[in-house]
């Protein structure tokens, strides 16, 4: 077994996760197991509904809400320069501290009287991520102020109609590096989505900026889509090695390590090419998706930089949890390697930089610069993270494969 061969059976394997209801037979299970459940939970949820059904049939009232003692009323919350910002809204530290660990397991909002309603309250079981250092960076109020103002529309922002028509070979490797990103975009949606809903609502702020990176991702996707199609090529070929890297990113078993394995390695990769679009473009369209793309992508190579920073910061035994990322990242930079020896990705970035098929030999100097870029900024991500590779890195600093 070669060294790659062994690191890829180490992949980080979890269950899968109990199948949703689709066939008419689960559904009709599924059903009456709710009703089951929610029967069950009669005795707590009838009895406060019976309560508020007899005030009200004895004509009274409860006003218990205007009362304020357990409350922080008259904390004013001041706009800033840009308006009233998540950031300003977390100054006040009655709203604005989050807890390290939460047990606040419904949907009661950080800041409410919601203590004096504790034993009453529901706990949403899918709510597991209870702790801040799993998902918390310094940067996400920031982040999410800045993905609501730069929000574009792959309808109407790209100039669809002025797509000039190029050589054959060179639609086929733009729409090629389409289907590939079209591929990447579906990952980069879906692994925030699996998080999202098992996040507990004290950390609403992390769940409002990845919300933004899912419909960010679902734009990536649209536009690579389209792309593929605008030019009357179409999509291409899937990419079965990359595959396998998607799902390792996928079913990472905590947000912090797939976090790594996405946003620090896998988008940073992405946000590498994007940047490299100058190159990659052969018209003034694909420039323009590209850099339109790049900015989404720096968000979120940022948030994943700082989250893994103050994951590793907030960590009770530095060192251990250094080792253990350490054995995480042995295999997580494989992604880079898988990606950039897939033909789908390597050939047609290299026709594009080359310029045609029979040049392909001189784009693979550019794929060799690529490489050396997506290496180095990966391991100055690290670095930033308080995490160095440099002397651990599983994969070659310099292309190896130079034509
Ligand atoms: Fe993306
Ligand atoms: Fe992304």
């Amino acid at each position: 077994m070669t060294a790659t061969e062994s690191r890829v059976k180490d992949l980080p394997i979890i269950l899968p996760e109990p199948s949703e209801a689709t066939s008419g037979e689960q559904v009709e299970q599924a059903t009456e197991e709710w009703v089951e459940k929610f029967r069950g939970y009669y005795d707590q949820w009838g009895t406060l509904l019976q309560q508020n059904l007899d005030r009200l049939s004895r004509g009274s009232y409860s006003l218990h809400w205007l009362d304020t003692e357990h409350t922080h009323w008259g904390t004013r919350v001041q706009p800033s320069s840009r308006g009233l910002t998540a950031a300003d809204i977390d100054r006040p530290k009655v709203y604005g501290t989050l807890p390290e660990h939460t047990e606040w397991r419904n949907f009661a909002p950080r800041g409410s009287a919601r203590d004096l309603y504790k034993d009453a309250m529901p706990v949403i079981e899918g709510y597991d991520v209870l702790d801040k250092s799993h998902l918390w960076a310094d940067n996400v109020n920031t982040l999410y102020e800045e993905a609501k103002v730069r929000q574009w529309n792959s309808t109407t922002d790209i100039p669809w109609s002025e797509l000039e028509p190029v050589s054959e070979e060179l639609e086929k490797a733009a729409c090629q590096l389409s289907t590939f990103l079209t591929e990447v975009e579906f990952v980069a949606g879906d692994f925030p989505s699996r998080w999202v809903w098992r996040t507990a609502p004290d950390f609403f702020e992390v769940n409002n900026f990845l919300t933004t990176q899912m419909v960010d991702e679902a734009r990536h996707m649209e536009v690579f889509r389209k792309r593929a199609m605008a030019g009357a090529g179409g999509l291409m070929h899937p990419s079965p090695a990359f595959e396998w890297a998607l799902k390792a990113i996928l079913e990472s078993p905590t947000h912090s390590q797939g976090t790594f394995l996405l946003n620090v390695l896998g988008e940073g990769l992405v946000l590498s090419i994007f940047r490299a679009g100058e190159f990659l473009s052969k018209t003034h369209v694909d420039k323009e998706i590209f850099r339109l793309c790049m900015q989404d992508e720096a968000r979120h190579v940022s948030y994943g930089t700082l989250e893994f920073k103050a994951y590793l910061d907030a960590a009770a035994d530095r060192e251990r949890a250094l080792a253990d990322m350490h054995r995480f990242a042995d295999i997580g930079e494989q992604i880079i390697l898988t990606a950039l020896s897939e033909p789908a990705l390597l050939e047609s970035v290299a026709v594009l930089m080359g310029g045609s098929v029979a040049e392909i030999d001189e784009g693979m100097e550019g794929v060799g610069f690529l490489w050396s870029t997506i290496v180095e900024e990966y391991l100055q991500r690290c670095d930033r993270a308080g995490f160095s590779r440099r002397d651990r890195c599983t994969i070659p600093l310099e292309f190896p494969w130079a034509a």
